[in-house]
């Protein structure tokens, strides 16, 4: 019931599991999918488009430059229109050409287009020696880091003789993932996500700001989307691009991203606070440039609206998480900041491990009676363990 009527992009790569393909386009067409079928030109040398057509009555497509329809740039117009895309098989080409990002076909064009707006779910098949190869791991890994579901190979007898494991996952197996991501905890849940740093204006041209990327934040808002959330970022200054197809809100200063924040507050379901707000700002700022002087500059500092504060004394229903960055008793200070602004949570981290606009981070995910590590990761990856977690009780 979970994919009745929803799009979803089928890859077939070069594989001898390609054949079994075809399983998996008709299990998902029984389920009352719209399946699109996307084939290499190595997937056609294993299995006719013809096939897949007629299973899935849609036009199959293979060769970027056919462009049958006029109207539609193809390898765009099917990515616009998943809800959902599975790579199956995943030959190490594939898994290759998508973790470097390159375009060289219809395949690896519309999976770039799709990039990781919607969940993508990858199901590698190759021989053993192939699976185990370190670079062949890496671009697993990198694919993971990005938020790719991976359904890893089983053991068995693969097709070239040999015995161990690269076996494509039983078609099966696949098609539960598919319905699972669909299924997940976080699919429709409203959440919002602050991220980056507020500046604070001293006049026209300086200001107040703070070394946050907004790199964890913008990570948590995009696992969110992949996992189904209807996600509002409101973010201030970042380094990083914004994600795609998701409401983002820029907001200067502190106060502005209070004003933000309050007004998506009541409908929201989960908010994570992840922005490095300003503990100050200046009393009173100028619209014009001030001049250079050679005498000293004093700047009153008042204290900004604690936002995250706020949202605890009046939440309802919304589940509150806030974050901590500390350089001391990381876990006992999270827990009092737990408990001092009503939070459900708190993500903690030490700063003095990983500073701001790092690449990784590790950081402790404290609750008023429990702590879980997790240990360093890239950010994209931890945001996914994190909601792993968040969801684990959201769906309780
Ligand atoms: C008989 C045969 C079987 C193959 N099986 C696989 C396989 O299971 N996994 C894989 O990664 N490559 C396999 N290959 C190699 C791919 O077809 C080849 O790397 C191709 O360039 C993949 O391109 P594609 O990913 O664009 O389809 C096989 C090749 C042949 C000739």
């Amino acid at each position: 019931m979970y994919i009745h009527g929803k799009t979803i992009v089928v890859v077939i790569t070069g594989g001898i599991a390609s054949v079994k393909a075809v399983r998996i386009c008709s299990a998902l067409v029984q389920r009352g999918a719209d399946v699109r079928v996307v084939m290499t030109e190595g997937a056609c040398r294993f299995v006719t488009p013809l096939a897949l057509q007629a299973i899935v009555r849609t036009r199959v497509i293979s060769d970027i430059f056919a462009e049958d329809d006029a109207s539609v740039i193809a390898h765009i117009d099917i990515a616009d229109r998943a809800d959902a895309c599975v790579i199956a098989p995943a030959t190490a080409h594939a898994l290759a050409s998508l973790a470097l990002g390159l375009g060289d076909g219809m395949a690896a064009a519309a999976l770039l287009a799709i990039g990781t707006r919607v969940p993508v779910i990858a199901a590698p098949a190759m021989n053993r020696h192939m699976w185990a190869n370190a670079v062949v791991q890496q671009h697993v890994a990198t694919l993971r880091a990005r938020g790719v579901v991976i359904v890893p190979p089983t053991s068995g007898f693969l097709a070239c003789g040999d015995e161990g494991t690269g076996r494509m996952a039983e078609p099966d197996d696949i098609v539960e993932t598919v319905v699972h991501t669909f299924a997940h905890p976080l699919r429709g849940k409203r959440v919002i996500v602050t991220a980056g740093g507020t500046f604070e204006r001293i006049d026209a041209v300086r200001g107040i700001a703070n070394a946050s990327s907004g790199k964890m934040g913008i990570a948590l808002a995009r696992a969110a989307q992949q996992r189904g959330a209807d996600v509002t970022l409101i973010y201030g200054t970042v380094s990083v691009p914004l994600p795609e197809r998701m409401t983002c809100i820029y907001t200067q200063c502190a106060k502005e991203m209070a004003n933000a924040v309050f007004a998506h507050f009541d409908q929201a379901d989960i908010v994570i606070m992840a922005a490095a707000v300003a503990d100050y700002t200046v009393a009173q700022s100028v619209d014009h440039k001030m001049k250079k002087t050679n005498v000293p500059l004093s700047l009153q500092l008042v204290p900004t609206i604690d936002i995250l504060a706020a949202l605890g004394a009046r939440k309802t229903h919304q589940r509150l998480i806030g974050c901590a960055a500390e350089t001391e008793h990381v876990v006992q200070y999270a827990r009092e900041k737990c408990v001092r602004k009503q939070c459900d949570a708190i993500i903690a981290n030490d700063v003095r491990i990983c500073g701001f606009g790092a690449d990784e981070n590790e950081v402790t995910i404290v609750t008023r009676d429990t702590e879980v590590a997790l240990p360093r990761m890239p950010k994209t990856e931890l945001a996914h363990r994190i909601w792993d977690i968040i969801a684990a009780e959201e769906g309780q």
